[in-house]
């Protein structure tokens, strides 16, 4: 075996990911399995330039559980990609429980943060499963409630996620909490659906301050809103009923799309004809319905994009990017979602463009929870010194 083959070999091992998944992480072709696999095995050889990119790519986790004494104990629920997670994990605590049950979120959960993760959280056993901690996090799906509603027990969250979590607190009886949302959650269901969560964490005796952040106001050129829930044990802290996490001050630092846009990028990416005629189509269809809906061309000098979502992979109508000189448009890379959702260059992406797609539709701009994140500790700091002097 030439010694390249071996490089790459060891290379990939390191990572602990499959031929597939460094093809795909590295950005190859269809078929870059197998030009890998013949690569590793000898059969063939990378040329000087497909060789550098891979020996250039990420050879560790960049955020491996940490096995120094951590500031603070966390548990990561409906983890995705762990979007939420990072900011925790960079101001000194550690991860002990995660749960997420989307293979392909695993992986690229896996390939960066390492560990075991927990999948259904619908089957887990509380007492058993879930070590101490001392912050919930939990960027849960939207789900209504029952007519019932309203002042009932426990039983009238059965069935949704969130009674998943007010389970995990009423048990485990962490500290804090940190809950993230999409911005319709306060309105869902004429507001009963808010409504129902923030009475049942309130019956947990904990206190909840919810906001509606935007990530362009935190320096990442996206007009992603979202609903950020945070609570703290009144028990354990003492606090009256009405008290109020004070969330972070947007820094509202100008955006530019340009600042996180690739030079070079790849022209799979640019939309066909056909997709952009169906594009033209439907945005002249809305326009004679009086909407304004369509699909939305952006520049390098934009202010900021649209909210990037889940279903970005299908067709890209949400963010289109202007290539100018009578070109079509291209969508965005999945490094450049990353980027836009402010996740850390050296955050590996694991799984193929559709995946990618998703999972960073699906995450949350990192840049937005740092800042709570920042909050909810100094927060917890201060009120604990109060408590124990
Ligand atoms: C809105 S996403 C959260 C993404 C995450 N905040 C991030 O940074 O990537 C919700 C996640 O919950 C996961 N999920 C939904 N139901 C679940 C269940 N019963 N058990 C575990 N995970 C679940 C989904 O697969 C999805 O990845």
């Amino acid at each position: 075996m030439s010694s390249m083959a071996e490089d790459i070999k060891a290379k990939r091992e390191e990572l602990g990911i499959s031929i597939k998944e460094l093809a795909d992480a590295t950005g190859m072709p269809k078929d870059g399995d197998k030009i890998l696999r013949a690569w590793e095995s000898g059969a063939e050889k990378p040329d000087k330039k497909q060789y550098k990119k891979i020996m250039e790519f990420a050879s560790e986790r960049p955020y491996v559980v940490q096995t120094r004494k951590p500031l603070f104990k966390y548990i990561d629920l409906f983890a995705g990609i762990g979007g939420i997670r990072i900011p925790f994990q960079e101001n000194g605590g550690m991860c002990v429980f995660t749960s997420e049950w989307d293979s392909f979120a695993q992986k690229t959960y896996t390939v960066n943060f390492g560990g075991e993760i927990y999948g259904d959280i619908t089957k887990v056993n509380i007492e058993r499963d879930i070590p101490d901690f001392d912050i919930l996090l939990g960027g849960f799906p939207c789900q209504p409630f029952s007519q019932a509603g309203l002042h009932k027990g426990f039983s009238d969250t059965r069935g949704t996620l969130f009674f998943n979590i007010e389970e995990i607190i009423r048990i485990k009886r962490p500290k804090a909490f940190l809950l993230e949302n999409v911005k319709q959650l306060k309105g869902h269901d004429h507001g009963r659906t808010y409504k129902v969560i923030e009475e049942h964490l309130k019956a947990l005796d904990y206190t909840v301050t919810a906001k509606v952040l935007r990530a362009g106001d935190f320096g990442v050129p996206q007009n992603r809103e979202r609903i950020y829930i945070v609570g703290f044990d009144r028990n354990y802290f003492g606090l009256p009923e009405d008290y109020e996490f004070e969330f972070p001050v947007p820094p509202k630092t100008p955006t530019r799309l340009g600042d996180i846009l690739e030079k070079k990028v790849d022209p799979k990416y640019t939309i066909s004809q056909r997709l952009y005629d169906g594009h033209l189509r439907r945005k002249e269809e809305h326009k004679q319905k009086g909407n304004g809906f369509g699909f939305s061309l952006f520049t390098k000098d934009s202010e900021y994009t649209n909210t990037l979502s889940a279903r970005y992979y299908k067709d890209g109508s949400e963010i289109l990017i202007d290539q100018g000189n009578g070109s079509l448009p291209r969508k965005l890379t999945p490094r450049e979602c990353a980027r836009l959702q402010g996740f850390p260059e050296n955050f590996i992406i694991p799984v193929s463009d559709t995946r990618a797609y998703k999972q960073f539709g699906n995450s949350v701009a990192v840049p937005v929870i740092r800042e709570i994140a920042k909050n909810l500790l100094s927060t917890m700091q201060k009120l604990e010194i109060d408590i124990n002097g």
